[in-house]
Order: structure tokens, then C-alpha cells, then sequence
């Protein structure tokens, strides 16, 4: 079936995600296929990027997060390391203006004063620059890790307690939602995984605890918009329980029409 845009008449506000987050795997089984360095995929995957980015702005997506380089990417062979370090440096380079133009928040997560200086006052370029704009939101995850993640909320929160800002038995589920990264940004509805790996690898663990979770063989570099529409149609057909049976739900939904 060909996918040239999402069934709009069906397709309620309700049943579109307002926040994606991506695992863009396959970037070197790519250019592997081809004979090329993998160097060459992460090229092509930015592409691929660009075009994905431009769908969400299409299809008025509240937030993007994208996985660009987790912190366990540090133990890939250093060329790589360094290859990708310098295509991120090229790629705010030549797309931050664009994306500005467009209404884009660029913001990153993750341990960035790990990376080099040059990459540092990109990264503080592209934030300050969009800063103020309110079209999507577009999240990149650099030196991220979910336990990380959770292991900063951890020291906030305690440092916290130790202040007597907070007590012991302030700590529940919401509490730690407000130290978490994207903590300002509605959960991740869908998580989309491409190049055929079924897992997390340590994204977003904990914002990720309700999403509907879309894995697909199509390599990062081959997911282009009519892949992407298909993930927003599959979403569409996906029943948000939350922890509810589906008669509620359906009941629920009966009562709202
Ligand atoms: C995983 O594929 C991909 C990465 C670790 C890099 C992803 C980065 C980009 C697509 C560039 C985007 C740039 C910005 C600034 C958003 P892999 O190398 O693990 O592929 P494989 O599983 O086939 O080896």
C-alpha cells in the first residue's frame, strides 16, 4: 500500500501523536549494503533527518526527540566517533538557519560538556537562536542515556531534600516527572525504531512508560515521508489505555462525542 498522506478526514486531532521520539538505527547497514564507510550512512541519515523533520512540521507535531548519539556511542571505533562528531558540527552548521526560518525549537539533551568546544557553541547557537520560536519543538539527544537521566533526577532530587526544600515522602511518580528531561513537553505518544532492532537501548526510559512502541526493518537512511506516514497511520489505529480496559476507553470516548 502506498502512503502519500495521513487519512485526514478519519484521523482526529486525538489520534495524531503530539510527541515522537526516534531511534534512527541502520545508518551503517546501509552504506554497508553499498560498499561505502559507514561514515556515508550517518551522511545519508542526515537526510533522512531532514526530510522527517519536515514531515512532523507538515503534520503539525508538537515534538520531535531524535537519538543522534547515545552515551554508550563513545566504545564505537574512534574514526566513527570522530566522523560523527564533525557531522554534527556540519550539519547545525548548514541546517539551524533553515530550521529557524521554519518556526523550529532546537534544543538537546543529554551531558554536552563532554563534547568538544566547537561542537559546544554550535549546539548553544542553534538553542539560543530558536529559542524563542513556537513551531515544533525539536529535541536532539547527544551523550544521552536514560539512566543517566534518571540518575541526575536522583542527585537533584536529593540534593534538594538535603537543602529541606523537599521531603522523603515527596517522592512519587510526578515528582520525578518534573526532573527528568523534556519534563515541559507532553510524554512520547509514539517511539519509532527503524533498522529492525526491537529494543530501547537505554532512550528515554522513563518518558517512554505509556508510548506506543513502532519498530520497522526500512534503514534509517530509507525512511523517508511516506515510511513516516505509515508509522502516524499505524499510531492512529492504536488504542491508548493507560492502564484502563478497552470497554473503558471506549466508553470513555462514547461519552466525549
Ligand atoms: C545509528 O545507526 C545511528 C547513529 C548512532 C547516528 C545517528 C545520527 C544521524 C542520523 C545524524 C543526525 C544528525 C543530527 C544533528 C540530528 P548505526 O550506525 O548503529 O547503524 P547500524 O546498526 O546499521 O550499524
Amino acid at each position: 500500500m502506498t502512503v502519500t498522506s495521513i487519512n485526514k478526514t478519519s484521523q482526529e486531532d486525538s489520534e495524531r501523536p503530539k510527541h515522537i521520539v526516534v531511534v534512527m538505527d541502520g545508518n551503517g547497514r546501509w552504506a554497508k549494503k553499498r560498499l561505502m564507510p559507514r561514515t556515508a550512512g550517518h551522511h545519508a541519515g542526515v537526510k533522512a533527518t531532514r526530510q522527517i523533520v519536515e514531515e512532523c512540521i507538515k503534520e503539525k507535531i508538537q515534538a520531535l526527540t531524535l537519538f543522534a548519539f547515545s552515551s554508550e556511542n563513545w566504545k564505537r571505533p574512534e574514526q566513527e566517533v570522530s566522523s560523527l562528531m564533525e557531522l554534527f558540527i556540519t550539519t547545525l552548521q548548514s541546517e539551524v538557519k533553515s530550521l529557524h526560518k521554519q518556526n523550529v525549537r532546537v534544543r538537546f539533551i543529554g551531558e554536552c560538556s563532554a563534547f568538544s568546544e566547537k561542537l559546544q557553541i554550535k549546539i548553544n547557537e542553534a538553542k539560543s537562536l530558536t529559542e524563542n520560536n513556537t513551531g515544533l519543538q525539536l529535541n536532539i539527544a547527544v551523550n544521552y542515556g536514560g539512566r543517566w537521566d534518571i540518575a541526575e533526577a536522583c542527585k537533584s532530587i536529593v540534593s534538594k531534600i538535603q537543602l529541606g526544600e523537599l521531603q522523603i515522602d515527596d517522592i512519587n511518580a510526578e515528582l520525578i516527572n518534573e526532573y527528568v528531561c523534556l519534563k515541559q513537553l507532553a510524554e512520547p505518544d509514539l517511539f519509532i525504531r527503524t533498522g529492525g532492532e526491537k529494543r530501547i537501548s537505554n532512550f528515554l526510559i522513563w518518558q517512554l512508560a505509556y508510548t506506543e512502541l513502532y519498530f520497522t526493518d526500512v534503514l534509517w537512511p530509507d525512511f523517508k515521508s511516506e515510511e513516516f506516514l505509515e508509522a502516524l497511520n499505524w499510531y492512529a489505529g492504536r488504542q491508548r489505555r493507560f492502564g484502563q480496559t478497552g470497554e473503558q476507553v471506549d466508553t470513555t470516548q462514547t461519552q466525549q462525542v
